[in-house]
């Protein structure tokens, strides 16, 4: 039996700038594609755009403890694929 997946939309300012907007369409798209496979909420900041301001990554969404930075939603569900193989 493989654990779930957790996905982690950041929904902070900054990603929420950055177009994780975009990315809020993973959320009713996930479950219908995966089921209770794959979990994926909307979270606030994580924290990762004040260490990584600079370089500007955002938005980003976490996969379990994956951190995929300029998150797409094509990248967010080939993360997941990895995760369930
Ligand atoms: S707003 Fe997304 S990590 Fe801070």
């Amino acid at each position: 039996m493989s654990e779930k997946v957790s996905v982690k939309v950041c929904l902070g300012t900054t990603c929420f700038v950055m177009g994780s907007s975009n990315l809020q369409e993973l959320i009713d798209t996930v479950p219908k594609k995966y089921g209770d496979k794959v979990e994926v909420s909307g979270v606030p900041c994580l924290g990762l755009c004040s260490i990584d301001w600079e370089f500007s990554k955002a938005p980003y969404v976490k996969v379990n403890d994956e951190v995929i930075k300029e998150a797409t939603v094509e990248k967010v569900l080939k993360a997941i694929d990895e995760k369930l193989k």
